[in-house]
């Protein structure tokens, strides 16, 4: 927050001490909001409830994976689809084999079960959604998603999927307004 010029030319006088409760109450606040932020930006509890520790920082970020090798049907379908364990063993057959995460993927992989991963984004039944129109339109991933790369478990950084905020970027490129493009 930045004070208004005139303060400091107010002659309102302050006790030294008045002043550092003041300061203190200033402090302990701004930690407060702070940690309020800083929380929007680390995994919820909910996100962190995944059934395996998959890291977007780790895969995404520092292995530089890209996101369509994973999420191969985004160019192809309407949805972008999650990969399957054998997506994941094509690797972890001999990376990181001893760590206890990719023990619980081996074991899904001999059990020949999908994993149940917790889904972060969900529109209601009544939208219509299309991956496939907007890779093709050339919209980036992180317009929708944010930079999934630098999260370690996917957080919704703010609730943007509004009917409002899809309609004004429809507006922005001329793509369709008609509700039957996006309502069933
Ligand atoms: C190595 C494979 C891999 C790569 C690379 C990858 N992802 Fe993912 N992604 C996953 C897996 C597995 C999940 C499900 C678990 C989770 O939510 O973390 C997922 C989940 C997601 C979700 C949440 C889906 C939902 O609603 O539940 C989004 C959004 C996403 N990824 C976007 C991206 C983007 C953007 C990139 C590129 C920066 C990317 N991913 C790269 C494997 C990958
Ligand atoms: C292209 C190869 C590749 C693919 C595909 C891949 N990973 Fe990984 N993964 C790695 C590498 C390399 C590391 C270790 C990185 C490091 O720590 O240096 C790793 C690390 C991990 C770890 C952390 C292991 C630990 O305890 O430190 C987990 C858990 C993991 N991967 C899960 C997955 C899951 C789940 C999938 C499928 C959705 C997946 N990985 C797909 C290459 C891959
Ligand atoms: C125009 C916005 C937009 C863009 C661009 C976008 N997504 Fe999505 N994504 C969404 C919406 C909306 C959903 C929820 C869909 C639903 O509930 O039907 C979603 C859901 C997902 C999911 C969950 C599984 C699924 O398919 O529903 C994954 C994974 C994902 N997106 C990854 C990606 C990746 C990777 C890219 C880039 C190649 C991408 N998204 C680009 C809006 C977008
Ligand atoms: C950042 C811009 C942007 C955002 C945000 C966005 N879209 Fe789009 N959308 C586009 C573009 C560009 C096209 C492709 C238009 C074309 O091909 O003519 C498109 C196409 C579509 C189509 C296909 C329409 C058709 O008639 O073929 C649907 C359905 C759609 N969007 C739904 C949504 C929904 C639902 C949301 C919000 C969850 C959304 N879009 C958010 C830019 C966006
Ligand atoms: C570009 C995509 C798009 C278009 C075009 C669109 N809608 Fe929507 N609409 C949405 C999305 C996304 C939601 C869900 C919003 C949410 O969950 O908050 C929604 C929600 C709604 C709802 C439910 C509101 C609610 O509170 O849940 C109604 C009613 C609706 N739309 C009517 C329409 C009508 C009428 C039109 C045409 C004039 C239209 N929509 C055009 C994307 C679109």
């Amino acid at each position: 927050m930045r004070s208004r010029p005139q303060d400091k030319n107010t002659d309102f006088k302050m006790s030294s001490k008045a002043m550092a409760r003041l300061m203190m109450g200033t402090c302990v606040l701004a930690a407060i909001l702070f940690i309020f932020f800083l929380g929007s930006d680390t995994p919820s509890a909910a996100a962190q409830n995944q059934p395996i520790a998959f890291s977007h920082r780790l895969h995404g970020g520092r292995l530089k994976l890209d996101c369509q090798f994973c999420h191969f049907y985004a160019s192809r379908s309407s949805s972008a689809g999650v990969p399957s364990v054998r997506h994941c063993m094509r690797c972890h057959d001999q990376v990181e084999s001893k760590s206890p995460e990719v023990q619980k993927l081996r074991e899904q992989w001999e059990k020949r079960e999908s994993i149940s991963w917790t889904r972060i984004y969900d529109l209601p039944d009544h939208v219509v959604f299309s991956h496939q129109k907007h890779v093709q339109a050339e919209v980036a991933c992180a317009h929708c998603h944010g930079k999934v790369e630098n999260m370690e478990t996917v957080v919704r950084l703010q609730d943007e999927f509004t009917m409002g905020w899809c309609i004004q970027c429809h507006r922005e490129k001329s793509a369709s307004l008609e509700c039957l493009s996006c309502h069933l």
